[in-house]
Order: C-alpha cells, then sequence, then structure tokens
C-alpha cells in the first residue's frame, strides 16, 4: 500500500540515526515502490551542509546499511535526489519562521498538499522544545493537510519526567498525532507473536495459568557499549531495555485478543497488561531483580574492558548493563505464573527469544519423564537471529521400554523462499506514512511501564547496598540470577556456552 504524499521532515538529520537507520529504510521502501511519488525528505540539523552534501553523506549510509543487498548506483542516485537539508539553530524559536518558508517552499515545488510528518531524531532534550515552536508557526496545524510527530526513545527516564514529556506533547499536538516510536514493534518475529497467538487455535486454548508453568524473555547481546558510553551510563538496561522493548514483549505474550487488529483494540489490550503487573515493592527489589555490570575479562585470548573502562563511563560508575527479574501479572489469565526477563550487554551471545514453558504432565508414566525440569514442553518465539518458532516435545527413545527424549519441531524464516524481512525503522516509517499508529505506543502504555520500574529505580538510587553484580565480559551474567527461580530443576535457558568458561 503506498502511503499519501507528503514531507519528511529529520530534526538531527546529521546524527548517526539518519543515517544508518532511516535514510536507509526510506531507501528500501523507495525501491519497493512504496513512497508516493510526490514525496521529499527534508533534513534538519545545525551542521551547515548543503543538499549536495547531504545526499553524498546519506548515499553512503544507504550503500552501507540499506536492507536491500541489491543497490545499483544510478537507483541511489535517483533515490538521493527527495533529500534536501536545511540548516539552522532548533533550540532557537526566532529560527523556525525561516524553517516554515523552507518548507512551505519545498512542498509547492513537490506538491505536498500540507502534509508533513516530523520525526525527532535529536536528544531527549529537544523533544518538548520543537514541537513547542513547530506549534507557534501553526506548523502543527491540520487544516490544510495532515501533521504527525514520531517521538524516539527514551521517552522520559522516569514516570515523572514521562508524564511531563507526555503533557509537554500533548499540550502542542493531538494524541492522534504523536508516534511514539519502539523499533521492537517494528521487527517482524515481534508481530508474529499476534499471528502466532490469534491465527492458531493450538496455542490460545493452552495459553493461560492451567497449562503454562512460566515465561521466560531474554534480550542478550554481545556487545559493550561502544561509544555510547556518555548516554548509557545516565541509562543502564532498566531504562535502556527493559522500560521499553522487554515489557513491551511481555504485554504481546500477555495481552487478551483484541476485538479487532486496529490500534486503539490493540494498544488497550497492551495497556491492561502494564496495569495488571505487580508491583515489585522498594523493599522486594533486592529480591527479585538482580543488577549486574560487565567486568574485564579474556575472551578467546583476547583482553575485553570492562564497562568501567569503556569511554564516556564514570571509573565508579555503578550504572547496570545487565538486569533479571521475576515479576507477575495479577489477572485472571496469568495468576500465579511467573515472568522471568533478562537483559544485558557482552554476554556470550546476540539472541532474543521468549520461551513458554508449559506445566510438566500431572502424571509421569515414563522413564526420563521423571524430573519435572526436563520434561516439560517449550515453546521458542525466537525474535533475532535465527528468526523463527521452535517447538520441544518429548518422543519415545527407539528401542526397548518407554524412555522419553526431547526433539524439536524448528521453523526458520529462511525457510520461507523469497521472503524479504523488511528493518524495523521500514514498516514503522511505512506505518506513519499511513497514518495507522497500530504499531506505535500510546501515552498511557508508556507511562504505565513507568510506574513499573519507578521503584526499582527509586530502590536503586536510595539504597546503594543493593549489589550491582559484576560478571566478566562473555559469560552469562551474575550467577545469583539463578536464585530468581525457586523451584528445583528450573533455571534460565542458555543459548550458548559462556565464552569465558569455555576457553576459546
Ligand atoms: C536500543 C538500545 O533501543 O536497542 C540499545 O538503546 C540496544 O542499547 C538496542 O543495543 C537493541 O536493539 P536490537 O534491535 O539490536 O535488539
Amino acid at each position: 500500500m503506498k502511503s499519501e504524499k507528503h514531507i519528511l521532515v529529520i530534526f538531527g538529520a546529521s546524527g548517526d540515526l539518519a543515517w544508518r537507520k532511516l535514510v536507509p529504510a526510506l531507501f528500501d521502501l523507495y525501491v519497493q515502490k512504496l513512497l508516493p511519488a510526490q514525496f521529499a525528505v527534508l533534513g534538519v540539523g545545525r551542521s551547515a551542509l548543503s543538499n549536495d552534501e547531504f545526499r553524498q553523506k546519506m548515499a553512503i549510509g544507504v550503500e552501507q546499511f540499506a536492507s536491500f543487498k541489491h543497490k545499483p548506483r544510478e537507483t541511489v542516485d535517483e533515490f538521493v535526489k527527495y533529500l534536501n537539508y536545511y540548516a539552522f539553530d532548533t533550540m532557537n524559536g526566532a529560527e523556525y519562521a525561516g524553517f516554515k518558508q523552507a518548507i512551505t517552499l519545498l512542498d509547492a515545488q513537490v506538491g505536498t498538499g500540507g502534509n508533513y510528518i516530523y520525526y525527532l531524531a535529536t536528544p531527549p532534550s529537544m523533544y518538548s522544545i520543537i514541537p513547542k515552536f513547530l506549534n507557534e508557526q501553526g506548523l502543527h496545524d491540520e487544516t490544510h493537510g495532515f501533521k504527525r510527530l514520531i517521538v524516539e526513545k527514551p521517552f522520559g527516564y522516569d514516570l515523572a519526567t514521562a508524564k511531563k514529556l507526555n503533557a509537554a506533547l500533548l499540550g502542542q499536538f493531538e494524541e492522534e498525532q504523536i508516534y511514539r516510536i519502539d523499533h521492537y514493534l517494528g521487527k517482524e518475529t515481534v508481530q508474529n507473536l499476534l499471528v502466532t497467538r490469534f491465527s492458531n487455535t493450538i496455542f490460545e486454548p493452552l495459553w493461560n495459568r492451567n497449562y503454562i508453568h512460566h515465561v521466560e524473555i531474554t534480550s542478550s547481546e554481545d556487545i559493550g557499549v561502544g561509544n555510547r558510553g556518555g548516554y548509557y551510563d545516565g541509562s543502564g538496561a532498566l531504562r535502556d531495555m527493559v522500560q521499553n522493548h522487554l515489557l513491551l514483549l511481555v504485554g504481546l505474550v500477555g495481552m487478551e485478543p483484541p476485538a479487532v487488529m486496529g490500534s486503539t483494540s490493540l494498544r488497550n489490550e497492551i495497556v491492561k497488561v502494564f496495569q495488571s503487573f505487580r508491583p515489585i515493592r522498594q523493599e522486594e527489589v533486592e529480591k527479585y531483580v538482580i543488577r549486574g555490570q560487565y567486568t574485564p575479562s579474556v575472551i578467546r585470548g583476547k583482553q575485553q574492558k570492562g564497562y568501567r573502562q569503556e569511554n564516556g563511563v564514570a571509573s565508579e560508575s555503578r550504572t547496570e548493563t545487565y538486569v533479571a527479574m521475576k515479576f507477575f501479572i495479577d489477572n485472571w489469565r496469568w495468576a500465579g505464573v511467573p515472568f522471568y526477563i533478562r537483559t544485558g550487554k557482552m554476554l556470550p551471545t546476540r539472541v532474543t527469544e521468549i520461551v513458554i514453558h508449559f506445566k510438566p504432565t500431572p502424571h509421569h508414566l515414563f522413564a526420563g519423564n521423571a524430573t519435572v525440569a526436563g520434561s516439560h514442553n517449550k515453546l521458542v518465539i525466537r525474535i533475532q537471529p535465527d528468526e523463527g518458532l521452535l517447538f520441544k516435545f518429548g518422543m519415545k527413545e527407539p528401542g526397548g521400554g518407554f524412555k522419553v527424549q526431547e526433539v524439536n519441531m524448528n521453523f526458520h524464516y529462511t525457510e520461507l523462499r523469497d521472503t524479504y524481512l523488511p528493518s524495523a525503522y521500514e514498516r514503522l516509517l511505512l506505518d506513519c506514512m499511513l497514518g495507522d499508529s497500530t504499531l506505535y505506543h500510546r501515552g498511557d502504555a508508556v507511562e504505565a511501564a513507568w510506574a513499573f520500574v519507578d521503584p526499582i529505580l527509586k530502590a536503586w538510587k536510595e539504597n546503594p547496598e543493593i549489589p550491582v553484580h559484576g560478571y566478566p565480559a562473555g559469560t552469562w551474567g551474575p550467577d545469583v540470577a539463578d536464585n530468581l527461580f525457586d523451584e528445583p530443576g528450573f533455571s534460565w535457558r542458555y543459548p550458548c556456552r559462556n565464552l569465558v568458561d569455555d576457553g576459546n
């Protein structure tokens, strides 16, 4: 489906996000003929770049990062003609009149009928400033053409700042105009969670406390903070990954079936899950939430930095690069079912997966099926990489007697011939162009997610005695995270071994 004619304004266009993600995603849309004929990008930034300089820089990003492997030079050259650049100081309200002139002129040239999408790819401190100045120029007004605003994460720093930001945005734009991005919702496999659950009869009847023992979600990365130390040190894994991406996955696993597939219906169900999280009280934080920080190690003979040695990180930093936690959803479907989630940097591998652990059979007939932990069915939903679905179940081991062996039914997306998996930004940009906010967060969901993590942040801040456990880079995080499982025989799933312990 092609979107309506419009101008996409990228604030912060000289930054990393535009170059690595946004413009390459636009190129991929262009190749698939999904951009409208009357379309232009207006990059905005403080650096003084000409249109040509901007186009050249973006062409390099397209070459490197666009998903389509086949990029003939002439296609890239044609595509970059859509790109324009306007330099001004977005902090200075007086300069927005010039910006208005520039966009009006471009609109007249391209014929986009006053349809504008503003993408805030700027530091978060600008999120409430830019919309205010746009509003002052009447550039929020939808009398002539639509006006949409995409806001990147982080959306707030805690509950209070998220509320403040929501209020500031809603003072300038209507909720329907605001698109709060979470790139996890743009991932094909995350959307597939909905299809897996709601297009098959076999899962939904089992998807509840009667048959599910616990749910486990892991999002691990095998890299450190790289050149983002300055940002990350003020954030940490709880804010950076849990409050948004991981809780979103919990929302999709935990939600009731929406009545229809539309933004209000779907987002209502996600919010209900968030509002049913059993709050972790400040005094419970040490028991239910484990934080860790990677320390120096040697991986495959190579010395690996610890977090505190990274650029931009304070030498005594207590920022967590790992979080593991256990919590409950207090509603009819999930009463008593523990959810275990964990995320971390510098772990042994990059994997995001959701594991649904079904309850063991009520009575054990067969040898090998006698231990609870080994014998239950597991559905592993692999978000990335090696996207797909793995179902683990018991089969008779050939030979005498009745010995049970765990076997796999395994689906890989790569088995779908000629399947192109669009990047998250590609999908989300297209949705915004189509005016579909289903895969964007609503303000109340963001606040509900913050309300859940806020007491944890407070406890950590107010009780320095809650430990930040060191874990050697390349291992699966602090061992104490295993203690979150209090039933014998249960623990985290380890998709691969510790790099450091392997000694290779
Ligand atoms: C971002 C975080 O939102 O998500 C990063 O800020 C993290 O720290 C990234 O690396 C992970 O995204 P993905 O798509 O690689 O799982």
